[in-house]
């Protein structure tokens, strides 16, 4: 078991919690219509971690993601990043510190077809009135490999440019924490190796922490950890994944389903 004793002499730093849920609970609607969405969920996700989250469809992945991103209320418990208790804040402190420490990357691109990729990229910070640390800027275009493609418009790039485009913008106001909703689930698998390769080298060698969903065993074994949920809830965690273990976790629970 090489994993067996993480980071034994890592600095604190790496482990601290950058976001974390306690009894986290998520309800939607009532009476006949009402759905436990989250059902009293515990999570950490560690700094300068890469963490999948996985399940079944309805199972409250993205409410989970949605929820610790302050892009919708609880109903009960608490969602932290950092120390700061999301529900504290009012709506100003809830829009400033998404916008300073939260990167958010969605299925879809959600890029404006009129900017180019640098103006895409750094648009976030220009309504922010923050000026780009250029360096920095720099070495996320490198990162990401996109380097030559910065004057084109959205429409002029693959989807797996487009998408790198996404994850330098969620990369530039170097965010506490990138939550990544199936960041490759409209990619085809080359394009989607790119972004998951660029995911994976942000938390390598920028301490980035990276909270993301998938459905894909392959995209999951890039991450250092696996967290599954079921109905709402946290049924399994699997550390240092690789994809073969991930599809064998899958294919149990799937066997379990069926008895029920
Ligand atoms: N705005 C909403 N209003 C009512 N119910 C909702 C809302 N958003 C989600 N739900 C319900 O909450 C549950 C969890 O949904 P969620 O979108 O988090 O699932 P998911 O795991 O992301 O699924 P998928 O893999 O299909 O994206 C589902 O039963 C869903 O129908
Ligand atoms: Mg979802």
């Amino acid at each position: 078991m090489p994993h067996a004793t993480p980071f034994p002499t890592a600095p604190a730093r790496t482990a601290a919690v950058a976001a974390r849920a306690t009894d986290l609970s998520k309800v939607y609607g009532q009476g006949e219509t009402r759905v436990v969405a989250l059902d009293s969920v515990n999570v950490e996700f560690g700094r300068a971690r890469f963490t999948a989250i996985m399940g079944p469809s309805g199972s409250g992945k993205s409410t989970l993601m949605h929820c610790m991103a302050g892009l919708d209320s609880i109903s009960a418990g608490s969602a932290r990043i950092g120390d700061v208790e999301l529900a504290s804040l009012g709506d100003k402190q809830l829009t400033r510190l998404r916008r300073d420490k939260i990167g958010f990357i969605f299925q879809a691109f959600n890029l404006l077809p009129t900017l180019t990729a640098l103006e895409n990229i750094t648009l976030p910070m220009a309504i922010a009135g923050r000026r780009p640390d250029q360096d920095w800027i720099n070495r996320v275009v490198e990162t990401v490999g996109l380097s030559g493609r910065l004057s084109h418009r959205p429409a002029q790039l693959s989807g797996g440019q487009q998408q790198r485009v996404a994850v330098a913008r969620a990369l530039a106001a170097r965010p506490e924490i990138i939550f990544a909703d199936e960041p490759t689930g409209n990619l085809d698998s080359r394009s989607g190796a790119e972004v998951l390769g660029f995911l994976r080298e942000s938390v390598r060698a920028m301490d980035q922490t990276v909270v993301m969903v998938t459905h894909d065993p392959v995209a999951a074994g890039y991450a250092d950890r696996v967290v599954f949920l079921a109905d709402g809830r946290i049924v399994e965690e699997l550390p240092e994944p690789t994809a073969d273990a991930v599809l064998d976790r899958m294919r149990m629970f799937e066997t379990k389903g069926r008895t029920n």
